[in-house]
């Protein structure tokens, strides 16, 4: 039997088990996928080889450290230096981010974007901000404090924070931010957000499973909205491709794991 696992702290919450068994079980795999509370970054690897594991994926706080325990690095990871599925071949690891893909198939639904703004400066945000670059979205960020911006004003992104922001139009409006995920904050002060939803069209938070207060005020300022849950399970289909090679049905995949969120 393979195994399989999703690593993080915290881990609870967590439904990726759930989504890859039942693609499991869709597709006759004899596999099995838990959830790990890993407490510290330094026992990624161990854990990841103790297990024996053919694959997993990485949650907060650990994609950066799963960067650093792959031998090699595909794709859009390297440039946003973090791993959210490793995959063990021939006792080597590889890494993959699939967090910025399934963001962009999520968005397809909204039909022609030429530009975005992301609130945030994390981890999530910089997935999303690469993939809508490469796929020529022009997109600037908005980030609450300054330190984290500066990675990204070296990447030659349009970065602001709170203090030196003025208002402009977007066609879509991201919240990367984890504000309103246990809390009922939103990604930007009221006035500010308010003044940019306005001129809007569309409003995706990347948190799933609640109405978030960005989304309710997106909702107030008639944007097209979302949340985080086809981010979600786009992600997840990805990842289960990459554990397997590619060679399952991306829409027989897709429909197992959708079963779940529905
Ligand atoms: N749907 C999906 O598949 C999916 C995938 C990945 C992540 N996520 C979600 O994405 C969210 C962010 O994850 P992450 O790993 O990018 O987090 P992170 O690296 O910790 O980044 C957090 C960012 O949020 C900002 N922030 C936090 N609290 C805030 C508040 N109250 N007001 C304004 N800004 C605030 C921080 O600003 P400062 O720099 O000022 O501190 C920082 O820019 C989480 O909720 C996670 O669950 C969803």
């Amino acid at each position: 039997m393979k195994k399989f696992c999703v690593f993080g702290n915290p881990i609870e919450h967590s439904i990726s088990p759930k989504l890859h068994n039942e693609a499991f079980r869709a597709f006759g795999i004899d596999a099995n996928y838990t959830k790990i509370l890993l407490e510290s970054a330094d026992k990624l690897k161990e854990s990841f080889l103790k297990l024996k594991l053919s694959g997993a994926n990485i949650t907060v706080p650990y994609k950066e450290a799963a960067f650093g325990i792959c031998d090699e690095v595909f794709g859009i990871a390297r440039k946003i230096e973090a791993v959210n599925t490793v995959v063990q071949k021939n006792d080597k690891l590889f890494g993959f981010n699939t967090d910025a893909l399934g963001f962009f198939k999520a968005i397809q639904d909204f039909g022609n974007i030429q530009n975005a703004l992301v609130l945030g400066a994390g981890g999530t945000a910089k997935a999303v901000i690469f993939i809508l670059r490469e796929n020529g979205i022009h997109v600037e960020l908005l980030n609450r404090s300054k330190d984290r911006i500066e990675f990204f004003k070296k990447n030659k992104i349009n970065a602001f924070s709170w203090d030196d922001y003025s208002p402009k139009k977007y066609d879509l409006i991201i919240n990367t931010t984890s504000a309103g995920l246990k809390d009922e904050n939103l990604p930007a002060p009221k006035e500010l957000l308010s003044q940019i939803l306005r001129n809007a069209k569309f409003g995706f938070d990347v948190i799933y499973g609640k109405k978030t207060p960005f989304l309710t005020l997106c909702e107030e300022n008639i944007l097209t909205c979302k949340d985080g849950a086809d981010m979600l399970l786009y992600q997840a289909v990805l990842a289960f491709n990459l554990f397997f090679d590619n060679k399952y049905d991306e829409k027989k995949i897709t429909e197992a794991m959708r079963k779940i969120l529905s």
